[in-house]
């Protein structure tokens, strides 16, 4: 039988490589007085880097959380061009993305990476967002289970069950990320509770408390529906998390829902 869990919706926004310091500050003088009325929601936004500190500043004095888009796994040092996970706990950070698709296909980012990027923002304070997810040729070969499995055990391997439920995880599947082609909520909870069985098997209590969120194409018109499925709780928004309606809408749609899940934990 499914239980009642007091997991807390969360939509975050992932700006990816968009902005400027006029449209930025623009686009929250409009979301930050729709979404801070949402007090059942957790809402975060993932900004550039270059635009973390002066968004942390217009976050103020609201409940909207911030996080990176990426870091490195390195603590410091020579790194060119890098930036570590306590660089983003400094300026103000408390969520950062691991492992988009976008990092794992256009920069190479293979699973033990990914796994090092999980542990050392999480060894800094930060709440590390693991992304997985298939693309559409593994899901037309019926591989889609054992692919996010994989991109799972491999961060497992590196931080323990335990940690790994402090994250947040995200199932974004490859094919729906960017395309208008949302996975259906049936399809998106599928995977989502397979990722929870996954979990449980290991520690039900850390099944029954890590927030899975689904991100591809969620929009104003399908956040509802899918935010309605007993394992997905919240959104993780790209294009539409840029629009102030859009990106509002979202918000609303997952404070209506409290989480239940599909199997007993
Ligand atoms: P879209 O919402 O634009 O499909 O992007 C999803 C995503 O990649 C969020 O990280």
């Amino acid at each position: 039988m499914p239980i009642e869990s007091n997991r807390k919706p969360l939509v975050i926004g992932n700006w990816k490589m968009n902005g400027s310091s006029a449209a930025n500050a623009s686009l929250l003088r409009g979301v930050l007085p729709l979404v801070s009325i949402f007090e059942s929601v957790d809402v975060a936004i993932c900004p550039p880097f270059p635009y973390l500190t002066t968004v942390a500043d217009l976050l103020d004095n609201s409940d909207v959380g911030l996080g990176a888009q990426n870091l490195s796994e390195q603590r410091s040092g020579a790194c060119t061009g890098e930036v570590s996970a306590s660089m983003l706990h400094d300026v103000g950070c408390r969520f950062v993305l691991v492992g988009h698709s976008e990092r794992r296909t256009l920069y190479a980012e293979d699973d033990e990476l990914v796994a090092n990027k999980f542990s050392a923002a999480l060894h800094a304070g930060l709440t590390p967002v693991l992304c997985v997810g298939e693309t559409l040729e593994q899901r037309q070969r019926g591989e889609t289970r054992a692919l996010v499995t994989t991109q799972l055990n491999a961060v497992l391997k590196v931080v323990g069950i335990t940690d790994l439920a402090r994250g947040v995880i995200a199932y974004e599947p490859v094919w729906a990320i960017g395309t208008g082609e949302t996975a259906t909520p049936g399809q998106a909870q599928a995977v989502h509770r397979h990722i929870r069985q996954w979990l449980a098997d290991r520690d039900r209590t850390a099944a029954a408390q890590c927030r899975i969120l689904y991100g591809g194409s969620v929009k104003a018109d399908n956040a509802e529906q899918l935010f309605g499925q007993p394992d997905i709780d919240g959104g993780l928004i790209g294009g539409a998390s840029l629009d102030v309606q859009s990106f509002a809408a979202i918000c609303r749609a997952a404070q209506s829902e409290p989480a239940s899940d599909s199997i007993a934990i």
